[in-house]
C-alpha cells in the first residue's frame, strides 16, 4: 500500500464581481441582511457569452495545479471532476478536461456529491492511488451557478449565496506513511434530500420549456434550500467529522495549523471555530469574497491558503464539508 499527497494546486475565478450592492438592485435584499446572515460582500458570477463554463474554469484551475505540480498533464492516470453543475446532463464533465489536456484514454469521473463533493473526490483519489491502480490523479472542483439561480426576490435566500468559480489538486503517490493523506471520511443522509435540491430536470420530468408546459409559477427548476434546517445539520456534522479526524489522527484542536470548511456561511465556520477553540489563523475562510461556490469552494481555499504561505511542509489541515444529500465529511493531511 502507497500513501498519497498533494503537489499542486490551483484556482479560478471569473472577473465578473457582484457586490451586495448590485443584488440590491435586482432583488429586495440588503447588504446589511446578507453580511449578518452570510459573511458574504460579493461573489464572482461569470458574464453571460463569456466563455467561461463549469469545464473551462476547471481546465484553468488545473493547468495551475499541473504546472506548479512538476509533473505533465501527459503523466496524470485519472481525472475526477467535482460538481453539481456539469456542462451538460450527461456525459460529465470530467471527459471535457480529458479532452481539452489532450491526455490520450485517461479514465475520467464526475462525482455528483454537491458540497461535499471535492471531499469525497480526495478521497475517492486517496484510494486509487494507495492501491497503486493510478499513480498521479487531477481533482477538480468547479462550479457555474449563476446561469441557474433565481435572480430575484422569490429566489433571493439562495441567490444572494452562491458564486462562481474552480479550484484543482494534483495528488501522487508517496512512499511515507507519515505525511499525505492520513484520514478520510465521508457520510450520507438521503432522506435530506429535498431539503437542498434541484428536482428538475429529472427523467421523469424534462424542462417545461421543451415539454410546452412554461408555468412562471414552476420553481423546480431552480435549487430550494430549507436554510434553518440545513444550517442546524451543517454545524452537528461539521463537527462529528473535524473531531473524527482528530481523533484518528491523535492530533488535539491546538495541534491544528489550518482548517479549511467548505465555505457555506461564515456563521457556519464561526460555529465551528467557536466550538473547538480554534484561533482565527487556524481557520481559512474566503466565502466573503467569492460566495459558495460548492464543490469549488474547498480547493480555491485550499489554494489561497497554500500561496498565502499559510500551509507548508508538515502543516496538519484538515478539509471539512457538508451538503445537498445530505453529505459530509473530512480530509486529514499532513503537509
Ligand atoms: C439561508 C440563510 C442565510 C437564511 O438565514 P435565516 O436566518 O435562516 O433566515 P430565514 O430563512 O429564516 O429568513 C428570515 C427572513 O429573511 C428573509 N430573507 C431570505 N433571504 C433574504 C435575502 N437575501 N435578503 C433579505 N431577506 C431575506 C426571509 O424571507 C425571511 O423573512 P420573513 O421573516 O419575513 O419570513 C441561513 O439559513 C443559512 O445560511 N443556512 C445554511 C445555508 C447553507 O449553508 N447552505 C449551503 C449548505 S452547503
Amino acid at each position: 500500500m502507497y500513501n498519497s499527497k498533494i503537489i499542486g494546486l490551483g484556482k479560478y475565478l471569473p472577473d465578473n464581481i457582484v457586490s451586495n450592492a448590485d443584488l440590491e438592485k435586482i432583488m429586495d435584499t440588503t447588504d446589511a441582511w446578507i453580511q449578518e446572515r452570510t459573511g458574504i460582500r460579493e461573489r464572482r458570477h461569470i458574464v453571460k457569452g463569456s466563455d467561461d463554463t463549469t469545464f473551462t474554469m476547471g481546465v484553468k484551475a488545473s493547468k495551475i495545479a499541473i504546472e506548479r505540480s512538476g509533473i505533465t498533464s501527459k503523466e496524470i492516470d485519472l481525472i475526477l471532476f467535482a460538481t453539481l453543475s456539469p456542462d451538460y446532463y450527461f456525459p460529465g464533465s470530467g471527459v471535457l478536461v480529458q479532452d481539452a489536456l489532450d491526455i490520450p484514454d485517461c479514465p475520467a469521473m464526475d462525482i455528483r456529491m454537491q458540497c461535499s463533493g471535492f471531499i469525497y473526490a480526495v478521497a475517492t483519489a486517496d484510494q486509487f492511488i494507495k492501491t497503486g491502480m493510478y499513480k498521479n490523479v487531477l481533482v477538480i472542483g468547479s462550479e457555474y451557478h449563476s446561469g441557474g439561480l433565481e435572480m430575484n426576490t422569490r429566489g433571493r435566500n439562495i441567490s444572494v449565496i452562491f458564486g462562481d468559480g474552480a479550484g484543482a489538486i494534483v495528488m501522487t503517490r508517496s512512499e511515507n506513511k507519515n505525511k499525505g493523506i492520513l484520514h478520510s471520511q465521508l457520510h450520507s443522509e438521503g432522506k435530506y434530500a429535498e431539503e437542498l435540491s434541484l428536482i428538475g430536470p429529472n427523467t421523469r420530468r424534462w424542462v417545461p420549456e421543451i415539454l410546452g408546459e412554461n408555468d412562471p409559477d414552476d420553481v423546480s427548476y431552480f435549487p430550494h434550500m430549507n436554510g434553518q434546517f440545513v444550517f442546524k445539520n451543517a454545524v452537528i456534522r461539521f463537527s462529528e467529522v473535524i473531531y473524527a479526524g482528530l481523533k484518528k489522527t491523535g492530533w488535539q484542536p491546538s495541534d491544528i495549523d489550518m482548517l479549511i470548511p467548505h465555505q457555506a456561511n461564515l456563521r457556519i465556520s464561526q460555529f465551528v471555530q467557536k466550538k473547538f477553540g480554534l484561533r482565527d489563523d487556524q481557520v481559512f475562510n474566503n466565502i466573503q469574497v467569492y460566495g459558495n461556490t460548492t464543490a469549488a469552494s474547498i480547493p480555491i481555499a485550499l489554494t489561497e491558503a497554500w500561496e498565502e504561505g499559510k500551509i507548508k511542509e508538515d502543516s496538519k489541515v484538515i478539509l471539512a464539508a457538508f451538503g445537498s444529500g445530505f453529505t459530509w465529511g473530512s480530509i486529514s493531511i499532513k503537509w
